[in-house]
C-alpha cells in the first residue's frame, strides 16, 4: 500500500497526452496507491487548490478507453514558470503545504522541456527542506525536442497526421492544369522534427513535397525565391513545407517580417504563426501565380482520430514507468524512451536526471538536413517511420469520435 499521488498536465497538449495520464492513474492504482489526485491546469491550478480525485472521473474500463482516445489535456494545462528558488520561497512553501494537506507521496508532471523545469525546481526544493515527496517527469511534446530520449510521446501521432494530410494536400494541390503553390506551415518551435515528417508523404502513390525548410538552419529568402521560381519555370504546381520557427540570418522569425500581433508566454516563447502566409503572399506577388498558405496549427496536435498505436502505447508506458520509479524511490527524474532495436523497432524506458532535460531544446542534427538546406535525409525519414506505425480506432458514436470530458 502506498500513499496518495498527484498528477498534472502542462504545456501544449498532444493527441496522446491522456494516455500518459491513464498510465499514471492505472499503474498507481494497480500498485496500491491511495487517492490519485489530478491538478486542474497544472501547477498553476494546484496553487489555487484546484484539483480532483481522479477516481470520481475515471470510473470504468470504458472511461479508460475513451480517455486514451481523447485529445488535449483532460485536466487542463498551463504555461506557468515557477520562480527561481532563491527569489521566492513562499510559492514553494505553499505548494509543499498543499501537498502535505493531501498527504502526497509522489508528484507526476506530464510535459515538455518547460514543464520539466517545474519538476527540477520542486525536486531541488524537496532536498532543501528534506521532504520525502518524490517528483517525476513524464515526457510529452509534439515538438520532439526533449533531450536524452529517443523521441517524445505525442510526436509520432502528430507526425502521422502531418504526413497523412501532406499526402492529401499534395493530391489536391496538383489538381489544376495551371500552377498553384501551396505552403504548409508546421509547428515545432525551434526544432524541425515535425516539419521533417512531411518527407514521409513521398512514396509510390505520392510525389512528396518539393521543398522542406527546418528552423535549424538560417532561412535565406532570396535563395528560397530563386529556388521556387526555378521549380515553377515549367508551370507546374509546387508544394512546400516550412516550420513555424524558420528564422532569417539576423535572428528574426520569418513571420515577424510581416504585420503580426506579438504574444509571448511565461517562458518567453513568442507565438509563432504566419511564416507560410508571408512567403505565399511574396511568391504570389512576384510570380503572379495562385498561392495557398496552409497552417496545420492545432489540428496536428489534437487529431486523436489518427493516432499512432506505437505512440499511444508508449505514452501509456512512460506514465506507468514514472509511477513504478517513484514507488521504488526515484525522484528528480524524467522517464525517457531508449530505442534498443531498429528492426523490429523496440523501445524500452529508463530514467534520466531532470537537470539534463529541463529547458533544453533538442534540435534536428544538421547531418540529417540536405546540404542545400531544402530537404531532409533518408536517415531522418528512417528514424521517424516506426513512430507512426499502426492505429488505434476511435470509439465512434453517432458518426463521430467519442471523447471523455472532465465533469465539472
Ligand atoms: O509546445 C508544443 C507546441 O505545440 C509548439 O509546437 C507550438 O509552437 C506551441 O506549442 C503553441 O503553443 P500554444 O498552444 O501555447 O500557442
Amino acid at each position: 500500500m502506498h500513499g496518495n499521488v498527484i498528477v498534472g498536465q502542462s504545456g501544449g497538449p498532444t493527441s496522446v497526452i491522456n494516455s500518459s495520464l491513464v498510465g499514471v492513474f492505472k499503474t498507481a492504482k494497480d500498485l496500491g496507491a491511495g487517492k490519485v489526485y489530478g491538478m486542474l491546469h497544472g501547477i498553476k491550478g494546484l496553487l489555487d487548490r484546484q484539483y480532483v480525485d481522479l477516481s470520481e472521473h475515471i470510473m470504468s474500463d470504458l472511461d479508460i478507453d475513451l480517455l486514451k482516445r481523447t485529445p488535449s489535456s483532460f485536466l487542463g494545462s498551463c504555461r506557468y514558470k515557477l520562480p527561481e528558488i532563491k527569489d521566492d520561497r513562499e510559492v514553494y512553501d505553499k505548494i509543499f503545504e498543499i501537498l502535505k494537506e493531501l498527504d502526497i507521496e509522489a508528484f507526476f508532471y506530464i510535459g515538455g522541456n518547460d514543464s520539466m523545469d517545474t519538476i527540477k525546481k520542486l525536486s531541488d526544493y524537496a532536498i532543501l527542506i528534506s521532504s520525502d515527496i518524490k517528483f517525476m517527469g513524464v515526457p510529452k511534446t509534439i515538438d520532439n525536442d526533449l533531450a536524452c530520449t529517443d523521441h517524445t510521446p505525442g510526436y509520432g501521432s502528430a507526425a502521422k497526421f502531418i504526413a497523412s494530410v501532406t499526402k492529401e494536400i499534395i493530391r489536391d494541390g496538383l489538381v489544376y492544369d495551371y500552377p498553384v503553390i501551396s505552403i504548409i506551415e508546421v509547428m515545432g518551435r525551434n526544432a524541425g522534427w515535425l516539419t521533417a515528417a512531411t518527407a514521409l508523404a513521398a512514396g509510390e502513390d505520392c510525389e512528396g513535397v518539393d521543398l522542406i525548410y527546418l528552423p535549424e538552419v538560417a532561412f535565406d529568402i532570396d535563395k528560397f525565391m530563386a529556388k521556387v521560381k526555378e521549380l515553377g519555370k515549367n508551370g507546374r504546381s509546387i508544394v512546400i513545407a516550412v516550420s513555424e520557427g524558420i528564422k532569417v540570418a539576423d535572428g528574426r522569425y520569418v513571420f515577424e517580417l510581416a504585420d503580426h500581433v506579438e504574444f509571448v508566454d511565461a517562458f518567453g516563447h513568442k507565438q509563432l504563426q504566419g511564416a507560410a502566409k508571408f512567403l505565399a503572399d511574396k511568391l504570389g506577388a512576384e510570380m503572379g501565380v495562385k498561392t495557398r498558405a496552409i497552417e496545420l496549427s492545432t489540428l496536428q496536435r489534437c487529431a486523436s482520430h489518427m493516432t499512432s498505436r506505437v505512440d499511444i502505447t508508449e505514452a501509456f508506458q512512460v506514465g506507468g514507468a514514472a509511477v513504478k520509479a517513484a514507488f521504488e524511490g526515484d525522484t528528480g527524474k524524467v522517464v525517457v524512451l531508449d530505442r534498443v532495436s531498429e528492426d523490429p523497432y523496440i523501445c524500452t524506458t529508463s530514467t534520466q536526471d531532470v537537470h539534463k532535460i529541463a529547458n533544453i531544446e533538442k534540435k534536428v542534427p544538421l547531418e540529417w538536413i540536405t546540404e542545400d538546406n531544402t530537404y531532409v535525409s533518408d536517415e531522418l525519414v528512417h528514424y521517424i517511420r516506426p513512430l507512426i506505425q499502426a492505429e488505434l480506432s476511435p470509439v465512434m458514436v453517432d458518426g463521430l469520435p467519442r471523447h471523455l470530458r472532465l465533469k465539472k
